[in-house]
């Protein structure tokens, strides 16, 4: 059971503002921006190295926490800048043959697709989408006819950047692992509201950011990379942190996931997502995704029963991500209008979900992204302000 009240206390923002944008990027809670802002001070009164050197408990708390959050061992998690960096850098370090095939799905994000077009161009693969049930899910069926003895990759978005449905991804997983196929999970959009765990997963790669639901900083973001495999891939970029030199002729990867990073960081964020994290493990996933799943499934509701609005999520497992359009105002106009009222939704727009909302027809939809933090008044207001056109 969560302690709403307490939760909101420690989210000063939410006094002032009506925050349904935690898919763009959450509202930090103290002991996120307490951390980040207290190792930066110590940067400015010791200098960086030293500071570093004084907190090297909270930069282990990153690893440590985040290994509890998924499963897995603190040296299968790598930090990187952003869920963006943390897949490409999986992704190439794949080591493909001219001729492989990678499947993926509408849901994917847009720059890791064009990430992977950029890599088949370079690489000589061929890309497959696999497309959704009627349920705006992942047609199993379909997916184990596209697998052929190339595939090498199956990369699968958990929960669509432009829509909330909650993709079966342990069941892809067990998919890939059957086939013996590397498997690509972005949980950019499910880590932190929903429960992850890669060994029910089946992942061999989890690509993920600080700054959405686990509501850590801006410019964090982590890779999880299974020891079973670490030794097959070759990173793209050697670091003194991520390799070690040996001679003029040779150098050697670190062991586990940290051959993936750079020595050089913005540590004060990587500290902020440990504590982000820590602070999610101690609320409780489990506690998390409920709430966030009831609050989402409520405004769903609710917002379909107005006239003008169309809600776009198709499937029976939503995501607190809910998307809709209206017949009387334009996605954009309606973000502008609620952000006058000092309400904060996003927009997605067809042009970055060509896979997706651009095959259905749909310009563009609205982005009311909850969290645990929301209370229920604010779903009210919400539909109120929406309602008022
Ligand atoms: C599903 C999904 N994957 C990846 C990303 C990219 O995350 P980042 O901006 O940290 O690279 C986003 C960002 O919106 C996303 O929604």
């Amino acid at each position: 059971m969560l302690n709403l009240e307490k939760l909101r206390r420690e989210t000063p923002a939410c006094e002032r503002i009506l925050h349904f944008n935690n898919a763009g990027s959450s509202l930090n809670p103290w002991v996120v921006s307490d951390a980040v802002l207290r190792h930066l001070q110590r940067e400015q009164e010791i200098g960086g190295y030293e500071a570093a050197a004084e907190a090297e408990q909270a930069q282990q708390l990153f690893y440590t926490a985040m290994g509890k959050y998924l499963g897995c061992a603190a040296d299968e998690i790598a930090f990187a800048e952003s869920a963006s960096r943390a897949w490409t850098l999986a992704l190439f370090s794949v080591p493909f043959q001219a001729g492989d095939e990678v499947i993926t799905f509408p849901s994917e994000y847009a720059s890791n697709y064009m990430s992977l077009l950029h890599l088949a161009r370079q690489k000589n693969l061929i890309v497959k989408v696999c497309p959704f049930n009627e349920s705006g899910q992942v047609d199993l069926i379909a997916l184990e006819s596209m697998i052929s003895s190339k595939t090498r990759v199956i990369a699968l978005t958990h929960v669509a950047s432009q829509r909330g449905d909650i993709q079966p991804a342990a069941a892809v997983g067990k998919l890939a692992r059957e086939h013996s196929i590397y498997y690509l999970l972005d949980a950019c959009q499910s880590a932190g509201q929903l429960a992850l765990d890669v060994s029910t997963l089946g992942c061999h790669f989890l690509a993920g950011t600080g700054r959405k639901y686990l509501r850590g900083p801006r410019g964090t973001g982590f890779l999880y990379v299974d020891a079973e495999i670490v030794e097959q891939l070759t990173p793209s970029f050697a670091d003194l942190h991520s390799a070690q030199w040996l001679s003029t002729e040779s150098f050697a990867w670190q062991a586990g996931a940290r051959r993936f990073e750079s020595f050089e960081r913005h540590l004060a964020g990587m500290i902020g997502l440990g504590a982000a994290v820590n602070y999610a493990n101690n609320i409780g996933i489990q506690h998390i995704e409920k709430r966030v799943q009831e609050l989402a499934s409520d405004l769903r509701d609710r917002l379909s029963q107005l006239d003008p609005i169309q809600v776009h999520e198709r499937a029976e497992e939503c995501s607190g991500i809910v998307t809709f359009s209206s017949s009387k105002e334009s996605a954009a106009e309606l973000k502008q209008r609620l952000n006058e009222l000092g309400v904060n939704v996003s927009v997605s727009k067809s042009e970055n979900a060509q896979l997706d909302l651009a095959r259905e027809g749909v310009a563009a939809v609205v982005r009311a992204s909850v969290h645990y933090y929301n209370s229920d008044e604010e779903i009210t207001r919400f539909l109120d302000l929406v309602a008022s056109v």
